[in-house]
């Protein structure tokens, strides 16, 4: 089936039931088996929950607190690599002119089609690194969180649905033409590229106590970033001042991101330059609660009582306004 716009084809995975594009079974080992080293950050989550957000404030924490580094401009895909990318990329011959990920990796020397872009990308890459995966818990390699630190993020899945949707629509790669009610309904069945999303939850939510796991509610960021960035200072033990602290924060907001990044920086030659215009680009609204009024009453009911069906067996308590 190629609801989801990945015309490419999907794969099942059991147990867990986690669905991927066809790709994974050339890329799930080399993400099973990556070498993480002591000083990297993972920024895990599954999609929409704030992962660009997370990974701008974390790499400018690490490697940028004076906000003065000279690679601070690359695309953040260059920076702070998204391991498993290459699964959703199209087939393309190495060696061959590819629009796409020349813009993306126009600055980054190793591009080594067959190993993966994005996997040769980090392992290029000094230290500290920050690397993003939506890879859940159990696919990532055992000794990830025995070796490194883990930044988990979470949102609520009302305003996850609405921001999925609006990805993608935009998204020529994902290119979904579907009926809003029949995405949720996907969603809800865990038939989107990355679910079941309870499941990806669960699996960071049940390694919480471990000390290298730090789990973040895309609300709290929302509602008060400086507490969240202070309490990553404590976690990732980097001791930051109050000041870049305070910079770091006002440097990651939405406004400043969405100007700095410039609509399409994300993903250069993927948008739908229509619903673009109409609808905005990646950097969409940022908010909570922005998913009130989207949903007819049936279709709330729908989600509500999956969310609930749902949420006894985790016991996250989410934040909806
Ligand atoms: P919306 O579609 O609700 O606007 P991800 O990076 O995981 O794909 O998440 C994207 C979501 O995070 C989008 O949500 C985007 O607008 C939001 N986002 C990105 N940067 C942000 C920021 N600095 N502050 C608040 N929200 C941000």
């Amino acid at each position: 089936e190629d609801f989801t716009g990945y015309p490419r084809g999907l794969v099942r995975l059991h147990p867990g039931r986690w669905l991927f594009p066809t790709k994974y079974t050339k890329f799930g080992d080399k993400i099973f088996n990556f070498k993480f080293r002591s000083s990297d950050v993972v920024v895990m989550t599954y999609p929409k929950c704030g992962t660009t957000w997370t990974q701008e404030i974390i790499w400018n924490m690490v490697n940028n607190p004076d906000l003065n580094h000279p690679s601070a401009q690359l695309p953040v895909m260059a920076r702070s690599p998204f391991l498993d990318f290459d699964m959703l990329l199209p087939d393309f011959t190495p060696g061959e002119s590819n629009p796409i990920l020349e813009n993306l990796f126009k600055k980054c020397e190793t591009i080594d089609a067959d190993g993966g872009v994005a996997v040769e990308l980090a392992k290029s890459l000094p230290n500290p690194r920050v690397i993003k995966v939506h890879m859940p818990c159990t696919l990532m390699p055992p000794s990830m969180l025995d070796t490194c630190k883990v930044v988990y993020v979470v949102r609520n899945p009302k305003d996850v649905i609405i921001s999925y949707h609006h990805h993608s629509r935009i998204i020529s790669l994902h290119g979904f033409i579907g009926k809003f009610e029949d995405f949720v309904q996907y969603f809800v069945n865990d038939d989107l590229v990355y679910g079941p999303y309870w499941l990806h939850v669960k699996e960071a939510w049940e390694r919480r106590d471990h000390p290298n796991m730090h789990i973040i509610f895309f609300e709290d960021m929302k509602a008060n970033p400086l507490a969240e960035i202070k309490k990553l200072n404590t976690f990732l033990n980097i001791n930051l001042t109050e000041a870049q602290l305070e910079n770091i924060a006002k440097y990651t907001s939405f406004k400043e991101m969405k100007e700095r990044f410039g609509e399409g920086e994300m993903e250069v030659g993927f948008f739908n330059s229509e619903i673009y215009k109409r609808e905005g680009g990646f950097f969409r609204k940022g908010e909570t609660g922005d998913w009130k009024g989207k949903f007819t009453p049936e279709l709330e009911a729908k989600v509500d009582d999956w969310i609930k069906k749902n949420m006894s067996t985790i016991g996250v308590n989410f934040k909806y306004n």
